[in-house]
């Protein structure tokens, strides 16, 4: 039987307009600009307006991304979409963004994966199409973290930024496209990383809203070893999945969470800085939609080129981890 090969076939990506700066965040909380730059990397990061929710700035990176990949939203067979700030419980931001852009044959559902949720929704996405199911898949990483941060909090608030990036998935050329993929869950771990009340466990009430528990709590040194851990095991583990040595990557594009982690990643890969998609110093940590977002600009920096072998990897809330090695096939004159 025929391989089947699944590749990217357009990226796009939006962030919003309104920047934060770490100036901006030490009138608000006791933090400074050096401070945040010395432990994290991150010089700003993007805002949504209070009148945008995840599936608007989604649907912008959505219709980029299938412009790109020279596609109607009609040609969409299903949409997944990654994000833990979702417009609401129910029903799915995947179901508000088909509206939205009009893929009127597509199934649509979201995944919770915390930020390692882009790469699980790509290896979903390719799983439908080599059995068969599907031949077009839109794969969507939003979040406004924005509204479930505590802006009281300068442990976490100082961390993240809103952005939404988007792939489409096609067949493509035998020998190119996804090459591996690496998942993970750790759930005995989970409470180092969470969002406690609103969901069935501690519905809201005045209680809830007067504790602060809608807003992210996080262990941030319990999780930063954990990330430091697990992003070189998926990191080796993908590459040897796919029969590569470190020495064939050409690019990593890490989950941006925190320089430190980044670096430390790299450095166990043997990676020089060039190799390397980093955006977190502009961004900070937008969750699902860091990598989307890294590589749509990667791409339309010319920096990817046909046959680069590329390392997608992330770690998140669960506690989640997911790698991917990805052979490019798209040429960057398209
Ligand atoms: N400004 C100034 N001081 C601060 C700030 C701040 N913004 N935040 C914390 N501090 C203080 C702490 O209170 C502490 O003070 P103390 O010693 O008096 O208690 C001191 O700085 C050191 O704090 P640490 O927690 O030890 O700082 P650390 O070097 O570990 O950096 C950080 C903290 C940046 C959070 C780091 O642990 C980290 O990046 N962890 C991983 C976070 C992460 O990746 N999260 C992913 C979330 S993924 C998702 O799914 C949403």
């Amino acid at each position: 039987m025929k391989n089947i090969c699944v590749g990217i076939s357009g990226v796009g990506s939006y962030v919003p307009e309104k920047i934060v700066t770490n100036h901006d965040l030490s009138k608000i909380v006791e933090t400074s600009n050096e401070w945040i730059i010395e432990r994290t990397g991150i010089h700003e990061r993007r805002i949504a307006d209070d009148d945008m929710a995840t599936s608007d700035i989604a649907t912008k990176a959505a219709i980029n991304a299938l412009e790109d990949a020279r596609l109607r939203p009609e040609d969409i067979d299903l949409i997944i979409v990654a994000t833990v700030t979702a417009d609401h419980a129910f029903p799915s931001t995947a179901c508000i963004i088909q509206k939205n852009i009009g893929a009127v044959k597509a199934a649509a559902f979201d995944i919770s994966v915390g930020c390692s949720g882009f790469v699980y929704g790509l290896s979903i996405g390719e799983n439908f199409i080599k059995s068969g199911t599907y031949d077009k898949v839109l794969v969507i990483g939003a979040e406004t973290l924005s509204r479930v941060v505590d802006w009281q909090e300068r442990n976490t608030c100082v961390l993240f930024g809103d952005g939404a990036g988007a792939c489409v998935l096609e067949k493509c050329e035998e020998g190119f496209g996804i090459l591996s993929i690496e998942l993970g869950s750790d759930g005995s771990n989970g409470e180092v990383l969470v969002q406690p009340a609103g969901g069935s466990r501690l519905p809201a009430s005045m209680d809830t809203v007067e504790n602060r528990l809608h807003f992210i709590k996080m262990d941030g040194k319990e999780v930063f070893k954990f990330a430091v851990r697990v992003m070189e095991r998926a990191s080796t583990n993908a590459l040897e999945k796919a029969n590569l040595q470190l020495g064939d990557l050409d690019f990593l594009v890490p989950h941006q969470a925190n320089m430190r982690i980044i670096d430390a990643a790299a450095k166990k890969l043997k990676l020089e800085k060039d190799r390397i998609c980093v955006n977190l110093n502009k961004y900070g940590n937008m969750s699902s939609a860091s990598i989307p977002v890294a590589l749509d600009e990667a791409v339309k920096d010319n920096k990817i080129n046909k046959g680069d072998n590329i390392l997608l990897v992330a770690f998140g809330a669960g506690l989640t981890w997911a790698s991917m090695t990805i052979k490019w096939s798209r040429r960057e004159d398209r």
